[in-house]
């Protein structure tokens, strides 16, 4: 891997930590990737599914995930991860994500884990042969392929330094500020960059300035190396070793700060952790003579690096770097107030998930209503046997007489002199947990106990205990002697063309144990369709996690909702037909047991 990032590089990014991500998706806009280099987000205590960010004036979601390994799940090409977790929690994310695997890269920046932790997470990643940037960075830059996080600073600065394309100059420094100073001072007296690492201060980091100048040794866009080192530490040694023996060939600049220190009495730590010289050899002076003598490009004092850079830019005479187009972020964003991922009518002709109308529609397409729920539904086009199931369930509870709760609602409003919305709301807001909606509970309840294989005696014990009627179980005027032929018409659907029906077999050797107790308690007609849609999902190939989300969001009852409203606006049309009038109800048929008012 002699190039640390792509312009194709995939980040997982560990804590929604927005101003970082929105940095980098500007960065990805301004030079144009294709693709986001954040694919996802981890944040374990949001409820939320996703977050917004602008892509340029627009607007992206980027899911978020509860755990590294879902979200590693779901984008395994995100090869990156961005660990922005507290210095509390940074180890246990690592050592997670190490584990999980398929990491090149686990950027770290909290300061501050205990010295102990990071080396044996830092021995570990090694081992497993991950790079680890950091702990205690800003990251790591390939101009104009991936960007980490806040390195670079606002997009200004960044186009400034000329960090929005490849130069030639391989930069690692330790800190991220100086590295920042360092690539403005690149860009005015040399072409930029072509990749940047920022190391991190701590006393342990993950890799080193040797691992970083090694692969800049192999990758082609680098043509010579500056080094900015510290006080403390001899990781510079290494790299003298590596020059004297050859290993290195390319021109190295290097520089270690902290030549002050000589100045004062005793060891004095700088600002990183590991900026504190504990014997001669690590002294900002000893290592800039050492590195001198090796005959790496050493200034007689910071103030010279510029021109050092200068100099030995320069002599390389390299071709001079074509400045790309790039994009341009709107001075003012609008974040956008609703989200429709279902359909769109932006185009000459709007479309049902990505289907324009006219391909569904008419009959020539083939296409049925069941097809376009399934798209408006699910924005997936089911098989034949899957939308002909949605539509056999239409169909089949489209209507059940007058007389039911619903029906008799909707006539009653009809009557009343209402619209034929109003009517129609009225019978609608009847579909509850007794009538026409117990299709999610029957999906959730007979769900939960064939997936805890209960027996059906420990089910209705459980049920019992729960103090609910088994939603799908039951009914007024259906029996063993009266059966529901609309459940026998499902069931013979399914056991046609489903390709399994595990749930459906759970729940008739429950039916067999409830009509033992009493002959109406049968699977009924919402219990079969709740338990058929989990069978469908299940051989569609949704995850156990999607079809609970199906069942807690309400998906089932809407099948019943949807095709009972042909029936009601059925009802509510032969109401106003036959010009009804008022209804009232017969007060022979109301139990009055109403108590006398006191005498005062
Ligand atoms: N689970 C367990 N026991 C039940 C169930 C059930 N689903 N339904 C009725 N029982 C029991 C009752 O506890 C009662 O027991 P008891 O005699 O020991 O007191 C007995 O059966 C009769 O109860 P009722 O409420 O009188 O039964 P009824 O026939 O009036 O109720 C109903 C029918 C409302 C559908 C009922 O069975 C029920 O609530 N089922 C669950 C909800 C459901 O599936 N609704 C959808 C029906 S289909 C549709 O609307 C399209
Ligand atoms: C229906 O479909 O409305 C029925 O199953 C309810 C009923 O009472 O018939």
């Amino acid at each position: 891997m002699s190039k640390l990032f792509t312009k194709d590089t995939q980040a997982i990014f560990w804590n929604n930590n927005k101003t970082a991500i929105q940095r980098m998706l500007d960065y990805d806009y301004t030079i144009k990737r294709e693709t986001p280099s954040v694919a996802a987000i981890v944040a374990p205590t949001s409820g939320n599914k996703f977050e917004k960010f602008f892509w340029g004036g627009d607007e992206i979601m980027i899911p978020l995930y509860k755990t590294t390994a879902d979200a590693k799940a779901a984008h395994p090409n995100a090869d990156v991860l961005l660990n922005f977790g507290s210095f509390r929690t940074a180890y246990d994310v690592t050592v997670d994500a190490l584990n999980i695997g398929g990491f090149k890269t686990i950027m770290i920046t909290a300061e501050g884990i205990p010295e102990r932790l990071a080396r044996g997470m830092n021995a570990m990643a090694r081992e497993k042969g991950v790079t680890i940037i950091g702990p205690a960075t800003v990251g790591a830059i390939v101009p104009g392929a991936f960007k980490i996080a806040n390195i670079g600073g606002t997009i200004e600065n960044i186009i400034n330094s000329k960090l929005h394309r490849a130069g030639s100059c391989g930069l690692v420094t330790r800190s991220g500020g100086l590295f920042n100073e360092l690539s403005n001072i690149i860009s005015l007296n040399a072409d930029g960059i072509a990749e940047g690492v920022a190391i991190g201060g701590d006393r342990f980091v993950g890799s080193v300035f040797i691992d970083h100048l090694l692969r800049m040794e192999e990758n082609p866009d680098v043509k010579y190396m500056i080094l900015l080192g510290e006080v403390g530490g001899t990781e510079e040694y290494k790299v003298i070793e590596a020059v004297k023996s050859g290993k290195i060939k390319k021109p190295i600049i290097a520089w270690c700060i902290g030549t002050i220190a000589k100045h004062y009495d005793s060891g004095v730590q700088f600002g990183h952790a590991g900026a504190s010289a504990n014997a001669d050899s690590e002294t900002a002076d000893y290592k800039n003579n050492a590195m001198a003598e090796a005959g790496i490009h050493v200034p007689a004092t910071f103030n010279d690096l510029p021109a050092k850079i200068k100099e030995v830019y320069e002599s390389l005479s390299l071709p001079a770097i074509p400045e790309p187009e790039i994009n341009t972020i709107p001075k003012t964003r609008r974040p956008k107030q609703f989200i429709c991922t279902i359909s769109d009518d932006r185009g000459d002709e709007a479309t049902y998930a990505g289907f324009p109308i006219s391909s569904v529609a008419t009959p020539d397409t083939g296409k049925g209503i069941g097809d376009v729920v399934s798209l408006l539904w699910f924005k997936k086009q089911y098989p034949k046997w899957a939308t002909e199931f949605i539509e056999t369930v239409m169909k089949t509870v489209a209507d059940h007489g007058p007389a039911v709760s619903g029906a008799h609602n909707a006539k009653v409003t009809a009557r009343a002199g209402k619209s034929v919305v109003e009517s129609l709301v009225t019978g609608l807001l009847t579909i509850g947990p007794r009538f026409g909606g117990a299709i999610d509970g029957a999906a959730k309840y007979f769900k939960y106990a064939d997936d805890n294989d209960l027996t059906p005696a420990q089910f209705l014990g459980y049920m019992k205990k729960q103090g609910v009627p088994i939603p799908g179980i039951g009914h007024r005027i259906k029996s063993l002697k009266n059966p529901d032929l609309r459940v026998e018409g499902l069931k013979k659907f399914a056991k046609e063309y489903f390709p399994a029906t595990p749930l459906l077999d759970y729940a008739l050797t429950v039916e067999q144990l409830t009509t033992s107790k009493k002959d109406n308690l049968i699977l009924n007609v919402d219990g079969t369709i709740g338990i058929l849609m989990v069978d469908m999902w299940r051989a569609l190939g949704y995850s156990e996690e999607e079809i609970n989300e199906f069942i807690e969001s309400g998906t089932l009852n809407s099948f019943f909702i949807l095709g009972r409203t042909i029936g009601f606006i059925g009802h509510i049309l032969d109401e106003k037909r036959l010009a009804m009038p008022m209804y009232r109800h017969p007060m022979d048929d109301i139990l009055y047991d109403v108590q006398e008012a006191e005498e005062l």
